[in-house]
C-alpha cells in the first residue's frame, strides 16, 4: 500500500475519475470543502443508508423512523444550549490571515501571547486571543433579514427527534423503551473543515435517539455500543483492526452528554471519530419541556410512575461513514507484474453489482450481451462495457468496486454460458445464461 498522505491523493483522484465525489462547483473554481456525489458515489451513500435503515427501523420492533424539517423554530436551539455553547474557539494570524481553532494541534505557544506561533506562516505573537465563534448557520425567514426573522440550519438532527417525540410515541403506540430514527443534513460553519469528506460544513448524519427509563440508561448505553461496533464491521465489512472505541474524557464531553464514547476509524490521516455513542439523560427533553412549556414526561402504563425518559444516541455521519468504506476498500496490489487497484466493497454496498462486457462486437456476442444484461439490470444495478480491451474493462470495473464481471464470448452464442469472474479472487466460473440472475442473487443477499 502507498503511504498514508498519498493514499488519500489518490483515493481523491479516484474518487473523481470513476464518479465517486466531485468537488462542488468546479467549474467556477469549486467552492472549499463542499462536496458532490456522482453517479457511483450517489448509488454507495444511499447503499449504506439504506442498510442502516433497514437495520434500525425496518428489523426492529422499537424503533419508528422520522423526517424532521431542516429548519425549527429557534427556540429549540435556545433550549438545546446550541445557541449559547455549540462554539469552537477561534484564533486569528494577524501576519497571514489565516484562521485556526485554538486547539490546533500544529500552534506553538498560547494565542494571544507573544510566544505563540503561526503553523502557517511561522510569524510570532501575530495569533490573537481565542474568541469563540457559534458554529450554526444562520438565515432569515421570510422577505425581511431582521433578528426576529432568524432562523438556524440544524446542526444536529436528534432536535427534529425530541420535538416530534410525543407525536411519535402517541401515533406509533410505542412504550419505553424504544426508538426513533432519522437520516437527513445538518450544517456546521467549521472553522477548519478538510480532509475530502471528513469535515464539511453540510453533511448528512444518521441518527437515532432510544428512549429509556431512568437508571437503564447505563445498560442501553452499553447495549448500543456494542451494537453499532457490531454492524459497522458485520454488516457494513470494515475490518475490526481498523475501528476502535474512545471514550470521551470529562473535558471532551459535549454540554448534553454524561457519558460518550466516539467510534474511531484509523483513517490515512490518523484515528478519527465517524460515530458517536451518547449517554444524552433527560437534557434535552427537559429542556424543552422547560421551554415550551409543554409536558414531555411518560406515564408508565405498568407501575403508573411519571418520569422525562433519558436518551441514550447513537449519532453517524453518513459521509464519514462513506469515506471509512472508501478507505477501508482501497487495495492496491501486483497481478502477474502489473498494479491493479481495487475497491474491496461488500458485494450489498457496492455501488454496482455486475458489469457485462462482450468480448468482442461482433459474431453475435454484443446482442446476447445486451440481453444478459437487460435481465441482470432488472435485479440489480448493472453497467455495459464493451470499450476497449477486457483486460482495461476489468481494470475499470475494478476501480468502481464491481464484485462481479460478467464476459460474453464465443463458447455462450454456442452453449450459452458466460464467465463470471470474482473481482477479490480473479477466479473465473462458467454459468449457464438462464442461471444468472439466480447465481448473482445469492451472493449479493445479507
Ligand atoms: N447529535 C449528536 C452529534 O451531532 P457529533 O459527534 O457532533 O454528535 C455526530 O456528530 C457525527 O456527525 C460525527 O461522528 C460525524 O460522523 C458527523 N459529523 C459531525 N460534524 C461533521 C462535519 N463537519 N462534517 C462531516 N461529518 C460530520
Amino acid at each position: 500500500m502507498p503511504p498514508a498522505d498519498n493514499l488519500m491523493d489518490k483515493l481523491v483522484s479516484l474518487a473523481k475519475r470513476r464518479g465517486f465525489v466531485f468537488q462542488s462547483s468546479e467549474i467556477y473554481g469549486g467552492l472549499g470543502s463542499v462536496w458532490d456525489y456522482g453517479p457511483l458515489g450517489v448509488e454507495l451513500k444511499k447503499n449504506i443508508k439504506e442498510r442502516w435503515w433497514r437495520s434500525m427501523v425496518h428489523e426492529r420492533e422499537d424503533i419508528e423512523g422520522l423526517d424532521a424539517a431542516i429548519l425549527m423554530h429557534p427556540k429549540v436551539w435556545e433550549a438545546s444550549g446550541h445557541v449559547a455553547g455549540f462554539t469552537d474557539p477561534l484564533v486569528d494570524c494577524k501576519h497571514c490571515k489565516n484562521r485556526f481553532r485554538a486547539d490546533d494541534p500544529r500552534i506553538k505557544g498560547t494565542p494571544g501571547q507573544p510566544d505563540a506561533q503561526c503553523p502557517v506562516c511561522g510569524s510570532r505573537g501575530t495569533l490573537t486571543a481565542p474568541r469563540m465563534f457559534n458554529l450554526m448557520f444562520k438565515t432569515f425567514m421570510g422577505p425581511l433579514e431582521e433578528a426576529a426573522a432568524v432562523v438556524y440550519l440544524r446542526p444536529e438532527t436528534a432536535q427534529g427527534i425530541y420535538v416530534n417525540y410525543l407525536n411519535v410515541l402517541q401515533s406509533s403506540r410505542q412504550k419505553i423503551p424504544f426508538g426513533i430514527a432519522q437520516i437527513g443534513k445538518a450544517f456546521r460553519n467549521e472553522i477548519t473543515p478538510g480532509n475530502f469528506t471528513f469535515r464539511t460544513r453540510e453533511f448528512e448524519q444518521m441518527e437515532m435517539q432510544f428512549f429509556v427509563k431512568p437508571g437503564t440508561d447505563g445498560e442501553w448505553f452499553d447495549f448500543w455500543r456494542h451494537e453499532r461496533m457490531k454492524w459497522l464491521v458485520g454488516n457494513l465489512g470494515i475490518r475490526a483492526e481498523k475501528v476502535r472505541f474512545h471514550q470521551h474524557t470529562k473535558l471532551e464531553l459535549a454540554h448534553y452528554a454524561k457519558d460518550a464514547y466516539d467510534i474511531e476509524y484509523e483513517f490515512p490521516f490518523g484515528w478519527n471519530e465517524f460515530e458517536g455513542i451518547h449517554n444524552r439523560t433527560d437534557f434535552d427533553l427537559a429542556r424543552h419541556q422547560e421551554y415550551s412549556g409543554k409536558k414531555l414526561d411518560y406515564l408508565d402504563p405498568a407501575t403508573n410512575e411519571r418520569f422525562v425518559p433519558y436518551v441514550v444516541e447513537t449519532s453517524a455521519g453518513a459521509d464519514r461513514t462513506t469515506l471509512v468504506v472508501l478507505c477501508d476498500a482501497y487495495h492496491e496490489e501486483d497481478v502477474a507484474g502489473e498494479k491493479r487497484v481495487v475497491l474491496r466493497f461488500r458485494p450489498t454496498i457496492a455501488p454496482l453489482k455486475a458489469a457485462v462486457f462482450p468480448l468482442v462486437n461482433k459474431d453475435g456476442m454484443p446482442e446476447l450481451a445486451r440481453r444478459i444484461y437487460d435481465d441482470v439490470r432488472n435485479h440489480c444495478n448493472a453497467f455495459y462495457d464493451d470499450g476497449g480491451s477486457i483486460g482495461r474493462r476489468y481494470r475499470r470495473q475494478d476501480e468502481a468496486g464491481t464484485p462481479f464481471g460478467i464476459t460474453i464470448d464465443g463458447q455462450s452464442t454456442q452453449d450459452g454460458t458466460v464467465t463470471v469472474r470474482d473481482r477479490d479472487t480473479l477466479a473465473q466460473v462458467r454459468v449457464a445464461s438462464d442461471r444468472l440472475v439466480q447465481f448473482l442473487g445469492d451472493r449479493l443477499r445479507g
